[in-house]
């Protein structure tokens, strides 16, 4: 038996570009949405395909719609409601774009992105998106495992987490030109060093097998699928190797409500209201709520990360 929940995917199995406008048409016409690719428009983003090879660590759950994933968003750089993202997000340029790579490492520098993306395998990993809102998606992400890279940084022994800074452009994100001040601004992330090395984490660059749209953090962004959506920061320009925990935007913004780790736990409430269950994003104001899985479906994997802790306590 295979040592994983899903089968090992046939390496010579690369997706191509007719693939995706395939399933994607199919499941636009499943849902009664429109044809995918005007989804792209308002990101002002020409569509770019992307050859991808397909995981063993994705999920079997159908992915939502292209125009669910790329219309109700969180991006707070370009405004709280849902679907500021989509409205806003045209505006940023991101290309070129470079990531600040420092601290307890043999190598820093600054990483390219498009020869990030010359240099390792772009995977599909289909992964569902568990809000700390209680909702979620699926979502057919293209990445890297974050280890990949993490690894060629060549890590000091004494690094024991990884820092993530979003960009800070307000003349291009509207959200942090505000005068109303969302969120302290930049945004920032962080994960203790083995969730980051963990085979389940990626650098995400694209979804639906082409680049990702703006709205979802282009050009890159973090996903931790047994983690809370908010982990996964969007648009990084910064990764630091630290001895220290570092800071975190919602841990900052409300420290009794959002906490470091945001494992997925349906046993532990938020303060305001349950995690015990989820709305799925286009089933349906009436469909039924999902249970919420312990780490969302990876207690297998990643459970073992966080033996002798008390999860009740580190939240
Ligand atoms: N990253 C940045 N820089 N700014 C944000 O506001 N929101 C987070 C996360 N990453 C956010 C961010 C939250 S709350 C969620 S649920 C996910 O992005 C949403 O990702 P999606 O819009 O691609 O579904």
């Amino acid at each position: 038996m295979s040592a994983y929940r899903y089968p090992m995917p046939n390496p010579s199995e690369i997706t191509s570009k007719e693939n995706f406008l395939n399933r994607r048409s199919f499941m636009a016409g499943a849902t009664g949405a429109l044809a995918a690719p005007i989804f792209f428009s308002s990101a002002a983003q020409a569509a770019t395909s992307l050859t991808t090879i397909p995981s063993k660590y994705s999920t079997k759950d159908e992915p939502n719609p292209l125009a669910d994933i790329t219309s109700y968003n969180n991006f707070y750089e370009f405004g709280t409601g849902k679907g500021d993202p989509a409205k806003n997000a045209g505006s940023l340029t991101t290309t070129p774009w470079t990531i600040e790579t420092s601290g307890l490492i043999n190598k820093p520098g600054t990483i390219d992105m498009e020869a990030l993306m010359r240099k390792y395998p772009l995977e599909e990993r289909i992964y569902r998106l568990r809000c700390v809102e209680a909702w979620s998606m699926v979502i057919p992400w293209v990445g890297i495992p974050l280890a990949s890279v993490l690894k060629d940084l060549d890590v000091q022994g004494s690094a024991k987490y990884v820092a993530f800074e979003t960009l800070k452009r307000p003349e291009e994100m509207p959200g942090q030109a505000s005068v109303f001040g969302s969120l302290p601004w930049p945004y920032v992330e962080g994960l203790r060093l083995d969730e980051a090395m963990h085979p389940l984490t990626i650098l995400a660059v694209g979804l639906y097998g082409e680049v990702l749209p703006n709205q979802n953090g282009a050009p890159v962004r973090l996903i931790v699928p047994w983690k809370y959506g908010f982990k996964s920061i969007k648009s990084i320009v910064s990764i630091k190797l630290t001895e220290n925990e570092p800071p975190t935007t919602w841990n900052k913004a409300a420290a009794n409500e959002y906490g470091f780790y945001s494992n997925v736990n349906p046993e532990v409430s938020h303060p305001r209201w349950s995690q015990a269950s989820e709305r799925v994003i286009g089933a349906g104001i009436f469909a039924k709520k999902r249970p919420t899985e312990p780490f969302n479906g990876y207690a297998e994997e990643v459970a073992s990360l966080y033996e002798g802790m008390d999860l009740r306590k580190f939240f």
